[in-house]
């Protein structure tokens, strides 16, 4: 039997990874990766953390399974552990067995609860890959199933100002990305919109800052309307310096959809943090249409109970807000001179390094390019140097576990610097031979 490979052309070979500790991974002929995403930024806590698989095999002894709809002690540990670090007001939680998951029944609750159908979405995003979270994705991962899209999804220009979509310049701009999203929000009629779902910060669809005051100016439009306003903090969650990201822009959203680092990656779950108002009273007496077979697994409670409070020993969750500005200037101070790099976004320890044509701000590999021959070639040499690689188009990012220490992120950014070098070399090269 073949495995199916996700995201890829099935006649590859792919890496070997047999063990991993902190955050090094080894693969099976014994060389070590330093991991510079923590796989898909999501083992937060790192590799081997015996303290997890402790936890998660005393539950598997314990009770490894019981109906969701049952009460369980370590069902009510997480959710009073998710109390604690709940932004106000969000009261209810729905656990799940992924991001994607999640942010299916985030919808559903949103539409429910409006009776409203309509989801405004940004096109540079990603919310999963099952029906209506592909739908609500920009990320041109839809395109192949773009016939049978979930209906009633309107999409957005993002807030990209490095290439900013009105040609403007932050600061003498006055905001023309929520202008915009306030007019597509009139032209479909506010009374049929449910819900905006923006990435707390946003992720693999290149790490776009939202400019200071993006967030809070959309929580006021959604307010005016009506409008369930939902943080996808599936990525962002967990690693830009607070629990999650949104709560660095001051803003409390209705909902809240986590996975990824919840667990560390190391049992799959994710879920939905939401105003009890979404829930009570209109379910207090009829049945809440949501329910899957594996939620609120108590494997995953286990994982999530013991993640959440690694998370708090020590302030973990609280480091990457910390060390942003060491980090920022050890990346810029180290990756800005090379010529091939256009920009380098950082929130937290989730962030990205853009590649451009050397003296150009023209992308390296154009967003959803078919040809991805310097995307690869990019990724390969990063595989060579020792580094666990994330690289789409002309994207590299970066975002290593929180527990990494300096000085393997030091050593880390600086073999970045060493590939990307080679990258600018190889790229003047192919343009002189073609002039
Ligand atoms: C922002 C965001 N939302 C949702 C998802 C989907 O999560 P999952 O792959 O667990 O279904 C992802 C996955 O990368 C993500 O980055």
């Amino acid at each position: 039997m073949k495995l199916i490979i996700p995201w890829s052309a099935q006649l590859v070979q792919v890496p070997n990874i047999v063990k991993g500790v902190g955050a090094t991974l080894w693969d099976s002929a014994g060389k070590p990766y330093f991991d510079l995403c923590s796989q898909l930024m999501a083992v937060n806590l790192g590799h081997g953390d015996i303290r997890i698989a402790e936890a998660i095999a005393t539950q598997v002894g314990v009770l490894g399974y019981v109906n969701p709809a049952y009460s369980t002690p370590i069902r009510e540990s997480l959710a009073k552990k998710l109390a604690e670090i709940a932004p106000p007001g969000l009261d209810r939680v729905l656990l799940t067995t992924s991001g994607a998951d999640a942010i299916e029944n985030a919808i559903k609750l949103a539409r429910l609860a409006t009776g409203r159908h309509k989801i405004v979405t940004k096109y540079r995003s990603y919310h999963g890959s099952t029906a209506a979270a592909m739908s609500a994705s920009g990320d041109p991962r839809r395109l192949s199933q773009a016939a049978f899209e979930t209906p009633g999804i309107v999409r957005v220009e993002d807030p990209y100002c490095y290439r900013c979509p009105w040609g403007q310049t932050f600061g003498q701009c006055e905001y023309q990305c929520v202008s915009h999203l306030e007019r597509v929000i009139a032209f479909e009629g506010p009374q049929t919109i449910a819900a905006i779902i923006l990435e707390g910060e946003s992720g693999t669809s290149g790490c776009i800052k939202y400019p200071p005051d993006y967030w809070p100016r959309v929580r006021a439009i959604a307010d005016r309307y009506g409008i369930v306003l939902i943080s996808d903090e599936v990525m962002s969650g967990f690693r830009c310096g607070d629990w999650f990201a949104v709560s660095r822009h001051g803003v409390v959203p209705d909902m809240i959809v986590m996975a990824k680092g919840l667990t560390s990656g190391y049992v799959p779950m994710g879920g939905i943090l939401a105003k009890e108002s979404l829930i009570s009273p209109q379910f207090d007496s009829k049945r809440v249409p949501i329910g899957l077979t594996y939620a609120a697994h108590p494997v995953g409670c286990a994982a999530g109970v013991v993640a959440i409070s690694l998370y708090q020993d020590g302030d973990l969750i609280h480091r990457p807000l910390a060390w942003e500005p060491w980090l920022t200037q050890l990346l810029n101070k180290r990756l800005a001179p090379i010529s091939c790099v256009g920009d380098i976004r950082l929130t937290g320890f989730l962030g990205v390094i853009e590649l451009v044509i050397p003296g150009t701000q023209r992308p390296l590999v154009e967003w959803n390019s078919a040809d991805e021959s310097w995307t690869n070639r990019v990724s390969s040499l990063l595989w060579d140097s020792g580094l666990v690689p994330n690289v789409r188009w002309n994207y590299v990012f970066f975002a290593p576990p929180l527990i990494a220490t300096q000085d393997e992120l030091a050593r880390a950014i600086d073999q970045l610097g060493s590939v990307l070098e080679v990258v600018s070399k190889e790229i003047n090269d192919s343009i002189s031979e073609k002039s």
